[in-house]
Order: structure tokens, then C-alpha cells, then sequence
């Protein structure tokens, strides 16, 4: 490798492994990872520890959706020559990391992350009220922490965890020498692209399109999508700043379409029926060679979990150095401490001779 490879910063993100991912991971997150890749020394998981976090009660789904979430990277265009593609639960150095950074975490820092008050009343169906929920971002921590990222790139939804990371770094360096380095976020400037109602887009609210849909379910998502509300009649000018369509269109239309219906939806000159099938034409197009990639995989589900094993083998390289670091900066025993000298043995007529040794 040239010495560039070297003195590249790195970048480490992840998701959860929930299921399939959504259009709106794909332009908010996968598709920078994929420009990322090229310039950084990167480092991306799934991190199915934290899926069970939330989902403890039936983990049954993990493993499939594990394949789900890699086959929407590699589909993305992520690429397992360029990234370390891995899967947290097999590096397994993470958790050891998360039990030693949990000594040093008080209790207060975790109780004020905004999202775990949110998540556990939100919810409802899931006690959350638990010491895995609580220590979400501890484990977060641990994955950050363990590849010494100079970079994240997280949406903001993950910023508060992100400063917390940096708490934890800093208590963590304050106790035992400076071993880890700051992370700092990386926010995507990609556009925020809504759900089907205008809502964000989420799997929880029914609103999204997945990557992996068919031209159908495209087609018929969007059919369905809300509009500028108060557009009631096809002769009432419309609004696109207020259209999720029109938000849609930004990205996936080019600059020609979005002039035109930026222009004659104000003067009612389109309609929101032609919008859409516009918008739906355009998004099948730019999903085509992702869809495409993705079918190739899914045909070796085998060899997919190959990569992510091989990528796993890679990263846990990488932690287990990064471990023997911070063993050694808490003064944990090494694998062979040692033998303290024996105290010496008052000399008294046992008859053995063997003391001395
Ligand atoms: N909490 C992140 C999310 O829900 C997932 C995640 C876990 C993560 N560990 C991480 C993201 C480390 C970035 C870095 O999206």
C-alpha cells in the first residue's frame, strides 16, 4: 500500500440493524460514506449490539436484517476493498471496552441524553427501562473510541451521543494517559428528504421507500405521497417549498425538471398527479444501478457474509491492538504477569530442601 494509506484520517460510522434501509439513509448517509471511503481510511459497521438494546425481547429478526443492512452497502456502493466492512458483535473487543469505559461514565451523563428519556416514554411497547438502554451510548462510545476515528459522520439525531463520546474520551485520558483521540462529527450536507406524508422519513411511521421496493411499490408510494396541502384542486397553484415531491425532486431530478416544476406548480400549469409521475420516473432511474448491485448480491447471500467476516477479521486487528493499549494504560494484568517473589520462608526443620527456588 502507498504511504498515503497511512496518514489518511479516519472515519468510523454505523447503523442498526432494524431492516432494510430507506431512501432517506441512502442519500443522508450511504452515499457519503461512499465519497468517504475514497479520501479516508474507513471504518463501517452494524452495530446488531445496539439493535438489541431496543429489541431484547425478540432478537429473532437480527441476523436477517444483518444481511439486509450489507447488502444495502454494498449496493450503495460501499466497497469492502476500500472500507473495513464489519459487524460489532464479531469483535468482540467492543464489549470489553464498553464494560472498562462504563467504570469511569457517571450515571447523570447518561440519564441526560436527550434521547433516552425520549426513546423509553416514546417506546411504549418496549421497556426500555433497562442497564443496556442506559449505557446505548457507552457501547457507541466503545466503537468510536476503540478505532481512535478522527471522523464520524452522523446525521444530527446523533450528535448529543457524539458529544458524550467526547465526555467519555476525555474522563477516560484524564485517568489513565492519552490514549484515545477526540472524534469529532462529520455532518452530511446532503438535503433532508422527508417521508411519504412529509413527515421524516422513518420505517416506524409507515412513511418510507425503501431501497430495495420494486418499480411497483415505487410507483405506488408515491402516488400516494402528500403534497402542498393547500393545493385542493388541480387549477390551484401549489407551493413546492411546502412538497415533499418537490423535496424528492432536488435530488433525484435533474436541474431542468426541477426549474420547470418549480415554475409551473405556481401557476398551476402542472398538476400534482404528472408531478409525481415525473418524481417517480427520475427515482426508479438513480435506484436502477443500486437495485441492480444489490439482486447480484442477493443471489450470494454466502459470500456477502464472507465479506462482512473478512472485514470483521480486519477491524478486530485493529481493536485488539487498541486493547492491549488500554489494558496496559489501567494496569491490567498481562497474560503472564510476573511471579512475585516469594516472601522469604523462615528457616525452620521441614526437611524440604526445594525453597530456595
Ligand atoms: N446510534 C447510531 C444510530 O442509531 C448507530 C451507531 C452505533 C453508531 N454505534 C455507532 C453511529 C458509532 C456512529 C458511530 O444511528
Amino acid at each position: 500500500m502507498s504511504s498515503a494509506y497511512s496518514v489518511r484520517q479516519r472515519v468510523l460510522s454505523g447503523m442498526r440493524p432494524t431492516g432494510k434501509l430507506h431512501i432517506g439513509n441512502l442519500v443522508g448517509a450511504l452515499l457519503n460514506w461512499v465519497q468517504i471511503q475514497k479520501e479516508y481510511d474507513s471504518y463501517f459497521f452494524i452495530a446488531d449490539w445496539h439493535a438489541i438494546t431496543t429489541d431484547y425481547a425478540d432478537t429473532r429478526s437480527i441476523q436477517k436484517n444483518t444481511l439486509e443492512v450489507m447488502l444495502d452497502y454494498l449496493a450503495a456502493g460501499l466497497d469492502p476493498k476500500q472500507a473495513v466492512l464489519f459487524l460489532q458483535s464479531h469483535v468482540p473487543e467492543h464489549a470489553e471496552l464498553h464494560l472498562l469505559l462504563s467504570q469511569v461514565v457517571p450515571l447523570g451523563w447518561l440519564e441526560r441524553v436527550p434521547t433516552y428519556k425520549e426513546q423509553r416514554d416514546n417506546l411504549r411497547d418496549k421497556d426500555l427501562s433497562t442497564y443496556g438502554f442506559l449505557g446505548y451510548p457507552v457501547l457507541q462510545a466503545a466503537d468510536i473510541l476503540m478505532y481512535k476515528a478522527d471522523f464520524v459522520p452522523v446525521g444530527e439525531d446523533q450528535l448529543a451521543h457524539l458529544e458524550l463520546t467526547r465526555e467519555i474520551c476525555r474522563r477516560f485520558n484524564g485517568f489513565y494517559g492519552p490514549i484515545f483521540p477526540e472524534p469529532r462529527p462529520k455532518l452530511t450536507e446532503s438535503p433532508r428528504l422527508p417521508g411519504t406524508d412529509g413527515r421524516k422519513m422513518s420505517k416506524s411511521f409507515g412513511n418510507a421507500i425503501f431501497i430495495s421496493d420494486s418499480e411497483a411499490e415505487v410507483r405506488q408510494k408515491v402516488s400516494m405521497m402528500i403534497t402542498d396541502p393547500a393545493r385542493k384542486r388541480r387549477s390551484d397553484p401549489g407551493n413546492p417549498d411546502v412538497c415533499p415531491v418537490f423535496a424528492f425532486h432536488k435530488i433525484f431530478s435533474p436541474d431542468s425538471t426541477i426549474e420547470m416544476v418549480d415554475r409551473e406548480c405556481r401557476r398551476a400549469g402542472i398538476g400534482c398527479v404528472e408531478d409525481k409521475k415525473l418524481m417517480a420516473d427520475n427515482l426508479i432511474q438513480a435506484l436502477a444501478p443500486i437495485q441492480e448491485r444489490r439482486r447480484a448480491y442477493e443471489k450470494k447471500p454466502g459470500e456477502v457474509w464472507e465479506m462482512l467476516e473478512e472485514g470483521s477479521g480486519k477491524a478486530r486487528r485493529t481493536a485488539q491492538e487498541t486493547m492491549e493499549e488500554v489494558r496496559s494504560a489501567m494496569h491490567l494484568p498481562e497474560s503472564c504477569p510476573p511471579s512475585p517473589q516469594p516472601p522469604a520462608e523462615p528457616v525452620q526443620s521441614s526437611g524440604r530442601t526445594d525453597s530456595a527456588e
